[in-house]
């Protein structure tokens, strides 16, 4: 196969490389284009443009394959934990057990939140969006930290890391605290990472509370499927504001608002939503599928389609199974999940759907867990944001040890072309 593309343009011939992945995908290098012919391309929502090159997750959407660091995400999800794979994401490799024990002290010397944060959460008034709240304050943890945002070197860059590690997990759990208006539970290091986030969350104080190990469990497996998904809205986000040499906080800041969006992480939140209004509808699937497929109506189904995967999301796949599981070890009947597989069924059964490759996505089983596990239908997005940090951190870390140079595309202009300016009086 040839290793070029020959563009020919007003009757010149430009020869641009092709390049090949480690998974035999091709990328044509386009970066010679514009001094050389004076075009650029064009490419709304970058459906065909690559914006890096990455050594830290592959995914294959017309098969469904996803691997961390080349590593199944089915055999990462039934086999390792979410503090190797947070390890795994930064470092490349997977941990010996002194690594991972490094690793995991390392993390636990961070999670002591400063008192004026605190304050800071007091202050957002009732009914505020944990995600806002999480991303403010996660964006103020530069204030706190100011020796951790201009840094340069492999060590404080892992410096940094794992000090928005240790602390973002307190924050995504005091923001629920505060919105149920419950006291805030401090961290505990005799527990582990996920065991430690579940008890900020739900502790009630009584005598020798601990958390039951199944839902530690499923947690875990979740945070595990969201830890990473190369580079997608907020993973390029985080990368765009960090190429600015803007710093870890504001970077990370500014993924968890791009992961607020319906369309991004807010789905899962957008789903149970969905499926709560198909039940309180009397659980009609064929009316709320004809909505979707209406092009006059705006309404999409939640939990379906994605940019890249043209077949199943194997997060889902996983996740459904998770799902069943843990309804029935913690022997919940739900309505919802039933209605969540006939509007499944009865969509892979459509000519719509079928035709646009249109699949269950990750967000479309995780809310029907996170409602079992008691988590409020508003903090879905925020689970999604704890298990996606690793992935954003990792992306940061090899954005800013690659120079990345800083992001900047370019335009078309269809506006007014040049004019005079017109004064008021004549206007
Ligand atoms: N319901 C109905 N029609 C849909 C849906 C949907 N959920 N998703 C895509 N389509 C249609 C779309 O109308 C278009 O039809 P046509 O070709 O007739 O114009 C076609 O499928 C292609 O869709 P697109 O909008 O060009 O695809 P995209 O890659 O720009 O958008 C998406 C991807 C995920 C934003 C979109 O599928 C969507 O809005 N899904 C619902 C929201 C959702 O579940 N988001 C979570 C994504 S996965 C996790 C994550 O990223 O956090």
């Amino acid at each position: 196969m040839s290793d070029k593309v020959v563009l020919s343009y007003d009757g010149k011939e430009l020869e641009l490389p092709v390049s090949t992945g480690s998974m035999d995908e091709k990328s044509i290098d386009i970066s010679k284009l514009r001094g050389a012919t004076g075009l650029i391309t064009m490419d709304p929502g970058y459906k065909n443009t690559g914006s890096c090159e990455s050594k830290i997750t592959f995914l294959d959407g017309e098969e469904g394959k996803l691997l961390y660091r080349g590593y199944p995400i089915e055999q990462i999800a039934d086999k390792s934990n979410f503090e190797e794979v947070m390890y795994l994401l930064l470092k490349g490799e997977l941990p010996t057990q002194t690594e991972l024990e490094g690793f995991v002290a390392d993390i636990r010397k961070n999670t002591e939140v400063a008192e004026e944060l605190v304050q800071m959460l007091n202050a957002f008034p009732e009914g505020s969006h944990p995600m806002g709240i999480i991303s403010a304050l996660t964006s103020a943890l530069s204030a706190f930290n100011p020796e951790k945002v201009n840094v340069a070197t492999e060590e404080e860059m892992y410096d940094a890391a794992v000090t928005l590690l240790g602390q973002f997990p307190v924050i995504a759990a005091w923001s629920q605290r505060k919105i149920k208006g419950l006291p805030l539970v401090k961290s505990d290091s005799s527990l582990s990472y996920v065991e430690n986030f579940y008890q900020m969350l739900f502790n009630d104080g009584s005598e020798g509370y601990k958390a039951d190990p199944v839902i530690v469990d499923a947690f875990d497996k979740l945070l595990i499927l969201h830890a990473d998904h190369e580079q997608n809205c907020s993973a390029s986000t985080v990368r765009l504001v960090g190429s600015s040499h803007a710093g870890i906080f504001a970077s990370i800041a500014a993924g968890i608002s791009a992961l607020w969006g319906p369309l991004h992480g807010g789905a899962n939140q957008a789903v149970l939503e969905m499926l709560e209004a198909i039940q309180n509808d009397g659980g009609d699937v064929a009316k709320f599928i004809a909505k979707a497929k209406d092009k006059e109506d705006p309404f999409r189904l939640m939990g379906f389609g994605h940019r890249v995967y043209k077949n199943f999301d194997p997060r889902a796949r996983i996740i459904k199974v998770a799902a069943d599981n843990v309804l029935t070890t913690l022997g919940i009947n739900d309505p919802i999940l039933d209605i969540a597989k006939g509007l499944e069924q009865a969509c892979l059964e459509d000519d719509y759907f079928k035709a646009r490759k249109l699949y269950p996505n990750v967000d479309f089983y995780s809310g029907i867990i996170y409602k079992a596990l008691e988590i409020p239908t508003e903090m879905f997005t925020v689970m999604f944001a704890v298990g996606r940090l690793p992935g954003w951190i990792a992306q940061w870390m090899e954005m800013r040890q690659t120079n990345q140079p800083i992001g900047r595309p370019r335009q078309l202009y269809t506006g007014a072309a040049t004019r005079d300016y017109v004064e008021m009086s004549a206007r």
